[in-house]
């Protein structure tokens, strides 16, 4: 099955979002085969955001990933990575679909309650950064 890497944004967990956003996942028949509920250092979020090191919206990204606890999963399924993207929405919350994470959920560019992986590529990668002790199989 093809897995992808999601995490629950501190901005969904402070408003006690966890159970409802897993659910979205489980109901689409998506399952959470690893999940971990941790507040990250800000170098593990710096890690996390690299490829956005240029951007003048890098350091606040980054402080905000790493200012509360946050819920780090792999989720598995048909096609995980595009329909958990698919469910999640665009990346701004007033542009994303209503009936999305983000269209529901998201605060603001920043503060949009949720990640996942863009490519299978990006969700092994993102896999060993957070789940250093996880073994492929
Ligand atoms: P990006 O990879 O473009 O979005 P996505 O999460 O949909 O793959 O950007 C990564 C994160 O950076 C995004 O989830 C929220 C944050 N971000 C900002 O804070 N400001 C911005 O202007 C953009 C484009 C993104
Ligand atoms: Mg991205």
């Amino acid at each position: 099955m093809e897995k992808t890497f999601v995490i629950i944004k501190p901005d969904a967990m402070e408003r006690r979002l966890m159970g409802e956003i897993i659910s979205i996942y489980e109901k689409k028949g998506l399952r959470i085969s690893t999940l971990k509920i941790t507040k990250p250092s800000l170098e593990l979020a710096r890690r996390h955001y690299q490829e956005h090191k240029d951007k003048p919206f890098f350091d606040e990204l980054t402080a905000y990933l790493s200012r509360s606890e946050l819920c780090a999963m792999i989720v598995e399924g048909k096609n995980a990575v595009a329909a958990v993207r698919k469910i999640n929405g665009g990346t701004n919350p007033l542009e994303a679909d209503a009936g999305t994470i983000r269209g529901r959920f998201g605060l603001s560019k920043t503060e949009n309650s949720i990640h996942s992986s863009d490519s299978q590529e990006h969700a092994e990668e993102e896999i060993k950064l957070w789940f250093p002790e996880f073994q492929a199989d």
